[in-house]
């Protein structure tokens, strides 16, 4: 195995989108950033120096860090940020994950144009369990303001109300040529008649799910978020934030050009999206220049669940995994939005949400608030105390009809820096539940510091009773973000094997900002090879 090392140069860039010049917060000036092309077994120290003007941290997105909780990223829950002018450098490795990841910033809104992919190939000697495919190639799907998105999230913050959509969908960083002033730089993917092509297409935008597709040619399905499936064939992806989708694709049609494209998969009910197209071109080796018009493919209409849902359970896993059995901790975790009555007190400018509240949101009722003297993780660590309390809920304060039309004496959230602590080695499962409070849409919720098995998903209220004969221990796909269904519930199973502070929440940013996250502390085992290394001397202090 190797050790790869990496400079991460966090520093304003000119960028130029949609006929504007813009200063973007970019990684070495790369918009995307830096693809990390890794083996399983490798090991990664990548120093990263903030010369921007905003609190930078970065979260490598679904790499385990199996007792480096400290390289994790997630700003106040295992660092504090990088503050400008100060740099971190993060250790880990890779072990036991194949397939693609990502990295991107976790702090504010400064990931929407701080990410990059992760490859990570098999071992040396071993092999993809499908024919070596002729080409390997990143879509990353991103999302683009003309605004600084800092800015539209701070006005947001400041006036309680949702924050304006995006402009424009990204592929690759580009909005295609369906945009003003975006036709020469449209992102082109070569393929050659009879080859195969393997695609890893990542979702790193903000705010929204998307459909994904390319015209004519039909996708197989190997792997997501670093784990093999069973290969299954499609003609459609549907990828919340956060996950990954690796396919093959054949140059089994015409030579000619064909568009590569994505749109929105929105579910809130009548909220604004930003309902623009981005597209890509894959063009085939035999058609010279660019004159000839790419065909152009269907797309699923923006709210088309029914394509959405028959994408989402077609996952299994390739081999038969261990699926915990006898169940340790069996939590009940609703997730959903809300809003906060005014303070009587406050500027009526920041209460903008309807009626005059602010938009806020929740799991079993606590809107998560991050601490910001101390990361979690260093108080967990050094047991410092009042950083948090350990009483975040096993289950929601009141049953009721999570999905139904629910009584507004629900839709207030409490406020707090709650956490739930496992033992080491405690096999969990989780029913993630769906609400209808204020407005119902999919969550894509993302762990840190694990993979779970999706053993189950369906809509309406989770019912013990007849859901549970639904199960699937055999071969559950293994993820790290789930797209939890609009007005449905998933659920999940880990072993808690991995000691740390792990936060798990909505990848849609709007939804961490109004609190849709809690936090997972996960004590040390027994002996070494179960207790958190310790903290580097670099780590950053608040
Ligand atoms: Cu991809 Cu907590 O993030």
């Amino acid at each position: 195995a190797k050790t790869h090392f990496h400079g991460f140069v966090v520093h304003e860039t000119k960028v130029n989108r949609l006929c504007k010049t813009h200063n973007s917060i970019t990684v070495n000036g790369q918009f995307p950033g830096p693809t990390l092309e890794v083996s399983n077994g490798d090991s990664l120290v990548i120093r990263v120096v903030n010369r921007a003007r905003y609190n930078v941290t970065i979260h490598w997105h679904g790499v385990r860090q199996v007792r480096t909780a400290w390289a994790d990223g997630p700003e106040f829950i295992t660092q504090c940020p990088i503050r400008p002018g100060g740099s971190y450098t993060y250790r880990f490795t890779i072990s036991g994950q194949e397939g693609t990841l990502w990295w991107h910033a976790h702090s504010s809104w400064v990931r929407a144009t701080v990410y990059g992919a992760i490859i990570i190939r098999p071992r040396k000697g071993e092999s993809f369990p499908f024919a070596k495919p002729n080409s390997d190639s990143v879509i990353l799907l991103g999302e683009w303001w003309d605004a600084n998105p800092i800015d539209v999230i701070r006005e947001a913050t400041r006036t309680g109300a949702a924050p304006n959509v995006s402009d424009a969908y990204t592929i690759n960083g580009q909005p295609g040529d369906l945009y003003n002033c975006s036709k020469k730089d449209t992102v082109v993917v070569p393929v050659s008649s009879g080859e195969t092509n393997l695609i890893r297409v990542i979702n790193a935008a903000l705010n929204q799910q998307l459909f994904f597709t390319i015209a004519n040619h039909k996708f197989t399905v190997v792997g997501a978020d670093a784990s093999y499936v069973k290969p299954f064939t499609t003609d459609v992806l549907m990828l919340g934030p956060g996950q990954t989708t690796d396919v093959l694709i054949k140059g089994d049609q015409p030579p000619a050009r064909y568009y590569i494209a994505a749109r929105a998969y929105a579910t809130a009910q009548g909220a604004p999206f930003d309902n623009t197209t981005t597209t890509a071109i894959l063009q085939y080796e035999a058609i010279n220049g660019t004159s000839s018009k790419p065909i152009m493919p269907t797309l699923p209409a923006f709210n088309d669940t029914k394509t959405a849902t028959a994408f989402t359970t077609s996952f299994r896993s390739r081999d038969t995994p261990i699926v915990p059995t006898e169940i340790d901790e069996n939590l009940f975790i609703t997730a959903g939005l809300g809003i906060n009555q005014c303070p009587p007190n406050a500027n009526p400018k920041s209460c903008q949400a309807p009626n005059g509240t602010r938009f806020t949101a929740s799991m079993n009722n606590v809107s998560f608030v991050l601490p910001s003297n101390f990361s979690l993780l260093q108080a967990h660590h050094q047991g410092i105390p009042g950083v948090f309390t350990t009483d975040f809920p096993g289950k929601p304060p009141v049953t009721f009809d999570y999905t139904g039309n629910v009584s507004t004496s629900l839709w207030q959230p409490i406020r707090g820096t709650k956490v739930y602590r496992l033992n080491y080695g405690a096999n969990v499962q989780i029913v993630l539940q769906g609400t209808g409070i204020f407005t119902a849409e999919n969550h894509p919720i993302h762990l840190h510091g694990y993979d779970f098995y999706v053993v189950a998903e369906g809509f309406g209220n989770f019912n013990p009773k007849t859901d549970t004969a639904k199960f699937n221990l055999v071969d559950p796909p293994q993820r790290n973000t789930v797209s939890l269904p609009v007005n449905g519930w998933a659920v999940i199973r880990f072993v808690a094997d991995n000691p740390g502070t792990w936060i798990m929440h909505c990848h849609l940013d709007v939804h961490i900002g109004w609190g849709l996250a809690m936090v997972f502390v996960v004590d040390n085992g027994v002996g070494n090879l179960q207790t958190l290394e310790q903290p580097p001397q670099d780590l950053p202090t608040c």
